[in-house]
């Protein structure tokens, strides 16, 4: 029986190598190369993989998305009924997105921007600083990259506020929850970050009315899926100074079209999906462990919840 493997052709021999290492046995098949379609009890796949093309292989147990995210996998037409499929939560996932973020809410907490712009036109002025203990930072999604965040932005010495779908208690953070709590967070947040599963509740919930209850001058950042992000709007308060200034490591479509108005924009700070990376060594681990269970009929890891859409 086969796993087969499905992302950029870059990666695609670390993939290999990373569970070859863990299990020399495993008989790994790299798409388009599926060989038999009746081998295949496994499909390890990211955003790009047809899920219709997965209706193939008759005696697939298990597909397992490359990253944290599996938005790609539960969108029409989803996977092939009953089909389990589980998600990476991983150390390293989850510590550089941390860094991304940290990196982030600095930039624009210590006017990096304006300082940089000082220094190339040769100007010596300090700016007045901002109090850290005063600023408040709202966190959408307070899962295990979500709460991560939260924890290093706390010892920081920010105040931070967590919203989640549902009531979670996290040490040191705010909890908001449902759509009363979602706007009394947002009323606070100096910062508003987002690192929420894409679903069809949350898509668009960075839009018009949720960036207007932000207090004037609020920063974004948003890490998690272009599609949380109502582009327009979000342009519309960047001109206007409702928000002062954004990070954006994710968009809608990837890669962001050449003549999308971010590019240029100066208080656009953009990275390329590039804010955490999967590495195939630090989650091969659960893959492999994953693949064992499913030939077994056990319970999986980091199973997806398809009701809750993560
Ligand atoms: C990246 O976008 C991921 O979902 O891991």
């Amino acid at each position: 029986m086969a796993v087969l493997l499905s992302t950029k052709a870059s990666v695609m021999q670390d993939w290999k190598r990373a569970l070859l290492a863990l299990d020399p046995g495993l008989d790994i098949r790299l798409f388009p190369d599926a060989g038999a379609p009746e081998d295949i009890e496994a499909a390890v796949c990211w955003t790009a993989h047809d899920m219709a093309e997965l209706r193939r292989y008759p005696n697939l147990k298990l597909i397992v998305s490359m990253g944290a995210g599996v938005d790609h996998l539960l969108r029409p037409p989803g996977p092939p009924p009953g089909i389990p499929v589980a998600r990476l939560v991983d150390r390293l996932l989850t510590s550089a997105m941390s860094e991304w973020v940290l990196l982030n809410v600095l930039r624009f907490h210590r006017q990096d921007q304006a300082y940089r712009a000082q220094q190339a036109a040769r100007v010596w002025d300090e700016l007045p600083a901002p109090a850290t203990e005063a600023t408040r930072i709202g966190i959408l999604g307070v899962g295990a990259l979500g709460s991560d965040a939260a924890g290093k932005l706390g010892a920081l010495g920010f105040q931070v506020m967590g919203w989640s779908r549902r009531e979670k208690t996290l040490p040191g953070v705010r909890g908001f929850h449902g759509a009363a709590g979602l706007d009394a967070m947002l009323a606070q947040s100096n910062f508003l970050v987002c690192l929420l599963p894409l679903t069809p509740d949350t898509r668009g919930i960075i839009n018009a009315r949720t960036l207007a209850l932000l207090p004037r001058g609020a920063f974004v950042l948003n890490a998690a899926r272009g599609g949380h992000v109502v582009d327009a709007a979000l342009l519309a308060a960047l001109e206007s100074g409702q928000v002062a200034g954004t990070a954006l490591d994710v968009f809608e479509p990837e890669p962001l079209p050449a003549d999308h108005p971010y590019w240029a924009h100066p208080k656009v700070v953009m990275t390329p999906h590039a804010a955490s990376i999967t590495i195939p060594e630090s989650v091969a681990p659960q893959v492999v462990d994953n693949i064992r269970r499913a030939r077994r009929g056990e319970t999986l890891l980091n199973l997806v919840d398809f009701a809750a859409g993560y």
